[in-house]
Protein backbone atom coordinates (compact mmCIF):
# COMPACT_ATOMS: atom_id res chain seq x y z
CA UNK A 1 0.00 0.00 0.00
CA UNK A 2 1.20 3.21 -0.90
CA UNK A 3 2.01 6.24 1.94
CA UNK A 4 -1.11 8.06 0.39
CA UNK A 5 -3.08 4.94 0.35
CA UNK A 6 -2.64 4.76 3.67
CA UNK A 7 -3.05 7.95 4.98
CA UNK A 8 -6.37 7.95 2.94
CA UNK A 9 -7.23 4.60 4.43
CA UNK A 10 -6.20 5.82 8.13
CA UNK A 11 -8.75 8.54 7.48
CA UNK A 12 -11.42 6.69 6.27
CA UNK A 13 -11.44 4.35 8.96
CA UNK A 14 -11.97 7.78 10.98
CA UNK A 15 -8.14 7.19 12.88
CA UNK A 16 -5.96 8.92 14.12
CA UNK A 17 -3.07 10.34 12.25
CA UNK A 18 0.03 10.48 14.52
CA UNK A 19 3.11 13.12 13.92
CA UNK A 20 5.41 10.05 12.52
CA UNK A 21 3.15 9.33 9.81
CA UNK A 22 3.09 10.12 5.72
CA UNK A 23 0.97 12.92 5.00
CA UNK A 24 0.24 15.53 2.53
CA UNK A 25 1.90 18.18 2.26
CA UNK A 26 -1.25 20.62 2.31
CA UNK A 27 -2.55 18.42 5.34
CA UNK A 28 0.41 19.34 7.17
CA UNK A 29 0.30 23.07 6.36
CA UNK A 30 -3.78 23.37 6.91
CA UNK A 31 -3.30 21.48 10.34
CA UNK A 32 -0.46 24.25 10.87
CA UNK A 33 -2.72 27.10 9.93
CA UNK A 34 -6.03 26.42 12.24
CA UNK A 35 -3.89 24.89 14.78
CA UNK A 36 -1.45 27.68 15.32
CA UNK A 37 -4.73 30.31 14.82
CA UNK A 38 -6.07 28.53 16.99
CA UNK A 39 -3.20 28.83 20.25
CA UNK A 40 -2.85 32.17 18.98
CA UNK A 41 -6.78 32.72 19.85
CA UNK A 42 -6.39 31.30 23.25
CA UNK A 43 -3.19 33.09 24.08
CA UNK A 44 -4.81 36.60 22.33
CA UNK A 45 -8.35 35.91 24.61
CA UNK A 46 -6.53 36.64 27.74
CA UNK A 47 -6.28 39.97 27.18
CA UNK A 48 -10.06 41.13 27.29
CA UNK A 49 -10.91 39.23 30.29
CA UNK A 50 -7.54 39.93 32.18
CA UNK A 51 -8.33 43.62 31.71
CA UNK A 52 -10.86 43.13 34.86
CA UNK A 53 -8.47 40.81 37.39
CA UNK A 54 -7.39 43.77 38.95
CA UNK A 55 -11.01 44.96 39.29
CA UNK A 56 -13.08 42.24 39.68
CA UNK A 57 -15.98 43.11 42.03
CA UNK A 58 -14.78 40.35 44.52
CA UNK A 59 -12.00 38.01 46.02
CA UNK A 60 -14.56 35.29 44.86
CA UNK A 61 -14.99 37.03 40.98
CA UNK A 62 -11.19 38.12 40.69
CA UNK A 63 -10.20 34.34 41.67
CA UNK A 64 -12.46 32.60 39.23
CA UNK A 65 -11.04 34.83 36.38
CA UNK A 66 -7.43 34.33 37.56
CA UNK A 67 -8.34 30.50 37.04
CA UNK A 68 -9.94 30.90 33.81
CA UNK A 69 -6.87 33.32 32.13
CA UNK A 70 -4.66 31.34 33.54
CA UNK A 71 -6.84 28.28 31.75
CA UNK A 72 -6.20 30.29 28.46
CA UNK A 73 -2.41 30.49 28.42
CA UNK A 74 -2.42 26.38 29.28
CA UNK A 75 -4.08 26.12 26.14
CA UNK A 76 -2.57 28.41 23.90
CA UNK A 77 0.66 26.00 25.37
CA UNK A 78 -1.02 22.96 24.54
CA UNK A 79 -1.70 23.79 21.04
CA UNK A 80 1.53 25.42 20.42
CA UNK A 81 3.38 21.75 21.34
CA UNK A 82 0.87 20.28 18.81
CA UNK A 83 2.13 22.49 16.14
CA UNK A 84 5.63 21.49 17.32
CA UNK A 85 4.70 17.97 16.33
CA UNK A 86 4.33 19.29 12.53
CA UNK A 87 7.56 20.57 12.79
CA UNK A 88 6.33 24.35 13.47
CA UNK A 89 8.88 26.74 15.41
CA UNK A 90 6.83 28.19 18.56
CA UNK A 91 8.81 31.42 17.73
CA UNK A 92 8.21 31.94 13.99
CA UNK A 93 4.01 31.40 14.56
CA UNK A 94 4.44 34.35 16.99
CA UNK A 95 6.34 36.35 14.58
CA UNK A 96 3.74 35.47 12.26
CA UNK A 97 1.03 36.61 14.71
CA UNK A 98 2.59 39.87 15.39
CA UNK A 99 3.47 40.72 12.22
CA UNK A 100 -0.35 39.72 10.81
CA UNK A 101 1.19 36.53 8.55
CA UNK A 102 -1.59 34.35 11.18
CA UNK A 103 -4.63 34.89 12.16
CA UNK A 104 -6.35 34.90 15.72
CA UNK A 105 -9.83 34.80 16.16
CA UNK A 106 -11.94 38.10 15.88
CA UNK A 107 -13.61 37.88 18.92
CA UNK A 108 -10.87 38.97 20.97
CA UNK A 109 -10.74 42.41 19.02
CA UNK A 110 -13.63 43.86 20.68
CA UNK A 111 -13.70 45.95 24.21
CA UNK A 112 -14.60 44.20 27.72
CA UNK A 113 -16.60 48.01 28.55
CA UNK A 114 -18.01 46.34 32.13
CA UNK A 115 -17.38 43.61 34.38
CA UNK A 116 -20.97 41.75 32.94
CA UNK A 117 -18.82 41.49 29.62
CA UNK A 118 -16.75 38.76 31.45
CA UNK A 119 -20.05 37.05 31.92
CA UNK A 120 -21.17 37.01 28.50
CA UNK A 121 -17.61 36.18 27.61
CA UNK A 122 -17.91 33.47 29.39
CA UNK A 123 -21.55 32.29 28.72
CA UNK A 124 -21.93 32.80 24.43
CA UNK A 125 -17.25 33.49 23.75
CA UNK A 126 -16.74 29.68 25.39
CA UNK A 127 -20.04 28.68 24.76
CA UNK A 128 -19.42 29.54 21.02
CA UNK A 129 -15.92 27.59 21.34
CA UNK A 130 -17.28 24.65 23.23
CA UNK A 131 -19.49 24.23 20.38
CA UNK A 132 -16.48 24.71 17.78
CA UNK A 133 -13.94 22.69 20.06
CA UNK A 134 -16.27 19.77 20.81
CA UNK A 135 -16.14 18.19 17.58
CA UNK A 136 -12.59 18.98 17.30
CA UNK A 137 -12.08 16.18 19.89
CA UNK A 138 -12.35 13.81 16.78
CA UNK A 139 -10.37 15.47 14.27
CA UNK A 140 -8.15 13.19 12.33
CA UNK A 141 -4.53 14.82 13.98
CA UNK A 142 -4.20 13.01 16.94
CA UNK A 143 -2.23 15.42 19.07
CA UNK A 144 -4.78 18.06 18.03
CA UNK A 145 -7.33 15.92 19.25
CA UNK A 146 -5.79 15.32 22.63
CA UNK A 147 -5.61 18.51 23.40
CA UNK A 148 -9.30 19.58 22.27
CA UNK A 149 -10.45 16.99 25.16
CA UNK A 150 -8.36 18.87 27.71
CA UNK A 151 -9.29 21.75 26.57
CA UNK A 152 -12.99 21.19 26.02
CA UNK A 153 -13.42 20.10 29.87
CA UNK A 154 -11.62 23.43 31.06
CA UNK A 155 -13.92 25.36 28.46
CA UNK A 156 -17.33 23.56 30.60
CA UNK A 157 -16.09 25.09 33.23
CA UNK A 158 -15.24 28.64 31.69
CA UNK A 159 -18.91 28.86 30.55
CA UNK A 160 -21.01 27.70 33.14
CA UNK A 161 -18.76 30.34 35.39
CA UNK A 162 -19.55 33.00 33.18
CA UNK A 163 -23.36 32.15 32.87
CA UNK A 164 -23.16 32.17 37.11
CA UNK A 165 -21.64 35.28 36.98
CA UNK A 166 -24.45 36.32 34.63
CA UNK A 167 -27.51 34.88 37.00
CA UNK A 168 -26.47 36.90 39.99
CA UNK A 169 -26.29 40.19 37.92
CA UNK A 170 -29.66 39.66 36.92
CA UNK A 171 -31.07 39.28 40.44
CA UNK A 172 -29.16 42.06 41.54
CA UNK A 173 -30.41 46.06 40.59
CA UNK A 174 -32.00 47.24 37.45
CA UNK A 175 -28.80 48.89 36.87
CA UNK A 176 -27.32 45.30 36.72
CA UNK A 177 -29.43 43.96 34.77
CA UNK A 178 -29.35 46.45 32.14
CA UNK A 179 -25.61 46.02 32.26
CA UNK A 180 -25.79 42.52 31.47
CA UNK A 181 -28.49 43.50 28.34
CA UNK A 182 -26.14 46.13 27.44
CA UNK A 183 -23.36 43.05 27.14
CA UNK A 184 -25.71 40.85 25.30
CA UNK A 185 -26.28 43.17 22.91
CA UNK A 186 -22.64 44.12 22.16
CA UNK A 187 -21.42 40.48 21.73
CA UNK A 188 -24.29 38.32 20.57
CA UNK A 189 -23.31 39.19 16.94
CA UNK A 190 -19.68 38.73 17.10
CA UNK A 191 -19.98 35.93 18.63
CA UNK A 192 -22.10 33.97 15.81
CA UNK A 193 -18.98 35.56 13.41
CA UNK A 194 -16.31 33.41 15.54
CA UNK A 195 -17.61 30.80 13.42
CA UNK A 196 -16.08 32.28 10.14
CA UNK A 197 -17.74 32.75 7.28
CA UNK A 198 -20.58 31.13 5.62
CA UNK A 199 -19.96 27.82 3.66
CA UNK A 200 -20.32 29.37 0.81
CA UNK A 201 -17.37 31.42 0.97
CA UNK A 202 -15.19 29.48 3.09
CA UNK A 203 -11.85 28.30 0.97
CA UNK A 204 -11.09 25.53 3.81
CA UNK A 205 -14.13 24.18 4.91
CA UNK A 206 -14.56 21.34 1.96
CA UNK A 207 -10.79 20.45 2.23
CA UNK A 208 -10.80 20.82 5.84
CA UNK A 209 -13.61 18.33 6.02
CA UNK A 210 -12.96 15.87 3.51
CA UNK A 211 -9.07 15.16 5.93
CA UNK A 212 -11.69 15.24 8.50
CA UNK A 213 -9.90 18.34 10.58
CA UNK A 214 -13.15 19.55 10.73
CA UNK A 215 -16.27 17.03 11.49
CA UNK A 216 -18.76 20.15 11.00
CA UNK A 217 -19.22 22.80 8.71
CA UNK A 218 -19.32 26.52 10.18
CA UNK A 219 -22.88 26.97 9.06
CA UNK A 220 -23.76 23.92 11.04
CA UNK A 221 -21.94 24.75 14.49
CA UNK A 222 -23.40 28.74 13.97
CA UNK A 223 -26.79 26.60 14.07
CA UNK A 224 -26.12 24.99 16.84
CA UNK A 225 -24.66 27.56 19.21
CA UNK A 226 -27.99 29.44 18.20
CA UNK A 227 -30.06 26.62 19.11
CA UNK A 228 -27.92 26.05 22.29
CA UNK A 229 -27.96 30.05 23.35
CA UNK A 230 -31.77 30.63 22.86
CA UNK A 231 -32.98 28.74 26.01
CA UNK A 232 -30.63 29.86 28.12
CA UNK A 233 -30.92 33.42 27.09
CA UNK A 234 -34.92 33.08 27.99
CA UNK A 235 -33.71 31.26 31.50
CA UNK A 236 -31.51 34.24 32.37
CA UNK A 237 -34.53 37.08 31.45
CA UNK A 238 -31.88 38.47 28.42
CA UNK A 239 -33.31 39.57 24.91
CA UNK A 240 -31.05 38.31 22.22
CA UNK A 241 -30.70 41.51 19.93
CA UNK A 242 -32.12 39.77 16.70
CA UNK A 243 -35.27 40.65 15.93
CA UNK A 244 -35.57 37.72 13.37
CA UNK A 245 -34.69 34.64 15.79
CA UNK A 246 -37.78 32.25 16.10
CA UNK A 247 -38.60 28.87 16.02
CA UNK A 248 -39.19 27.31 13.03
CA UNK A 249 -41.03 24.20 13.66
CA UNK A 250 -40.12 22.38 9.62
CA UNK A 251 -36.52 23.35 9.94
CA UNK A 252 -36.45 22.39 14.08
CA UNK A 253 -33.68 24.83 14.24
CA UNK A 254 -34.29 28.77 15.28
CA UNK A 255 -34.18 30.80 12.25
CA UNK A 256 -31.73 34.22 12.42
CA UNK A 257 -31.13 37.68 11.29
CA UNK A 258 -28.42 38.38 8.21
CA UNK A 259 -24.84 38.70 10.10
CA UNK A 260 -22.86 41.62 8.74
CA UNK A 261 -20.27 39.54 7.18
CA UNK A 262 -18.85 43.28 5.73
CA UNK A 263 -18.25 43.46 9.88
CA UNK A 264 -16.39 39.73 10.17
CA UNK A 265 -14.05 40.83 6.78
CA UNK A 266 -13.10 44.45 8.45
CA UNK A 267 -12.25 42.56 11.96
CA UNK A 268 -10.16 39.74 10.48
CA UNK A 269 -8.28 42.17 8.28
CA UNK A 270 -7.40 44.18 11.03
CA UNK A 271 -9.87 46.67 11.38
CA UNK A 272 -11.21 45.69 14.03
CA UNK A 273 -12.41 47.54 17.17
CA UNK A 274 -8.57 46.57 19.20
CA UNK A 275 -6.63 44.72 16.38
CA UNK A 276 -3.75 46.81 17.01
CA UNK A 277 -3.98 47.14 21.03
CA UNK A 278 -4.36 43.19 21.38
CA UNK A 279 -0.89 42.78 18.92
CA UNK A 280 0.68 45.84 20.40
CA UNK A 281 0.42 44.38 23.91
CA UNK A 282 1.40 40.78 22.52
CA UNK A 283 4.40 41.80 20.98
CA UNK A 284 5.62 44.13 23.72
CA UNK A 285 4.74 40.85 26.18
CA UNK A 286 6.83 38.87 23.66
CA UNK A 287 9.84 41.18 24.11
CA UNK A 288 9.75 41.58 27.68
CA UNK A 289 9.97 38.01 27.75
CA UNK A 290 12.87 37.60 25.61
CA UNK A 291 15.36 37.12 28.44
CA UNK A 292 13.61 34.30 30.12
CA UNK A 293 13.86 32.18 27.21
CA UNK A 294 17.44 33.43 26.61
CA UNK A 295 18.29 32.33 30.15
CA UNK A 296 16.28 29.14 29.94
CA UNK A 297 18.04 28.35 26.52
CA UNK A 298 21.37 29.14 28.27
CA UNK A 299 20.94 27.17 31.47
CA UNK A 300 19.87 24.02 29.13
CA UNK A 301 23.02 24.69 27.24
CA UNK A 302 25.10 24.67 30.35
CA UNK A 303 23.10 21.08 31.45
CA UNK A 304 23.95 19.62 28.12
CA UNK A 305 27.64 20.70 28.23
CA UNK A 306 27.86 19.56 32.03
CA UNK A 307 26.58 16.23 30.68
CA UNK A 308 28.95 16.21 27.79
N1 LIG B 1 -11.65 35.14 13.17
C1 LIG B 1 -10.50 35.23 12.47
N2 LIG B 1 -10.29 34.58 11.29
C2 LIG B 1 -11.29 33.82 10.84
C3 LIG B 1 -12.51 33.65 11.53
C4 LIG B 1 -12.66 34.37 12.75
N3 LIG B 1 -13.78 34.29 13.47
N4 LIG B 1 -13.29 32.80 10.82
C5 LIG B 1 -12.59 32.46 9.73
N5 LIG B 1 -11.40 33.08 9.73
C6 LIG B 1 -10.39 33.01 8.68
C7 LIG B 1 -9.82 31.62 8.52
O1 LIG B 1 -8.69 31.44 9.38
C8 LIG B 1 -9.43 31.64 7.04
O2 LIG B 1 -8.26 32.40 6.88
P1 LIG B 1 -6.85 31.67 6.54
O3 LIG B 1 -7.11 30.76 5.37
O4 LIG B 1 -5.91 32.78 6.24
O5 LIG B 1 -6.51 30.91 7.80
C9 LIG B 1 -10.53 32.47 6.40
O6 LIG B 1 -11.05 33.30 7.45
C10 LIG B 1 -11.63 31.65 5.76
O7 LIG B 1 -12.32 30.94 6.77
P2 LIG B 1 -12.57 29.36 6.64
O8 LIG B 1 -13.88 29.05 7.29
O9 LIG B 1 -12.37 28.91 5.24
O10 LIG B 1 -11.34 28.83 7.51
P3 LIG B 1 -11.27 27.56 8.48
O11 LIG B 1 -11.68 26.32 7.75
O12 LIG B 1 -9.94 27.59 9.11
O13 LIG B 1 -12.42 27.84 9.60
C11 LIG B 1 -12.47 28.28 11.95
C12 LIG B 1 -12.26 28.88 10.55
C13 LIG B 1 -13.90 27.78 12.07
C14 LIG B 1 -12.17 29.36 13.03
C15 LIG B 1 -11.50 27.10 12.10
O14 LIG B 1 -10.21 27.56 11.84
C16 LIG B 1 -11.53 26.46 13.49
O15 LIG B 1 -12.44 25.73 13.82
N6 LIG B 1 -10.47 26.72 14.28
C17 LIG B 1 -10.31 26.05 15.57
C18 LIG B 1 -11.10 26.72 16.66
C19 LIG B 1 -10.67 28.17 16.88
O16 LIG B 1 -9.67 28.62 16.41
N7 LIG B 1 -11.48 28.91 17.60
C20 LIG B 1 -11.15 30.31 17.82
C21 LIG B 1 -11.56 30.73 19.15
S1 LIG B 1 -10.55 30.03 20.40
C22 LIG B 1 -11.46 30.41 21.73
O17 LIG B 1 -12.56 30.78 21.58
C23 LIG B 1 -10.83 30.28 23.06
C24 LIG B 1 -11.83 30.22 24.16
O18 LIG B 1 -11.14 29.99 25.34
C25 LIG B 1 -12.64 31.44 24.29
Amino acid sequence: MTQEAAFTATIEKDQRIEPRDWMPDGYRKTMIRQIAQHAHSEIIGMQPEGAWITRAPSLRRKAILLAKVQDEAGHGLYLYSAAETLGADRGDLTRRLIEGRQKYSSIFNYPTLTFADVGVIGWLVDGAAICNQVPLCRSSFGPYARAMIRICKEESFHQRQGYELLMTMMRGTEAQRDMVQDAVNRWWWPSLMMFGPPDAESPNTAQSMAWKIKRHTNDELRQRFVDMSVPQASALGVTLPDPDLRWNPEREHHDFGEIDWSELKRVISGDGPLNAERIEHRRRADEDGEWVRSAAAAHAAKKQGVRG
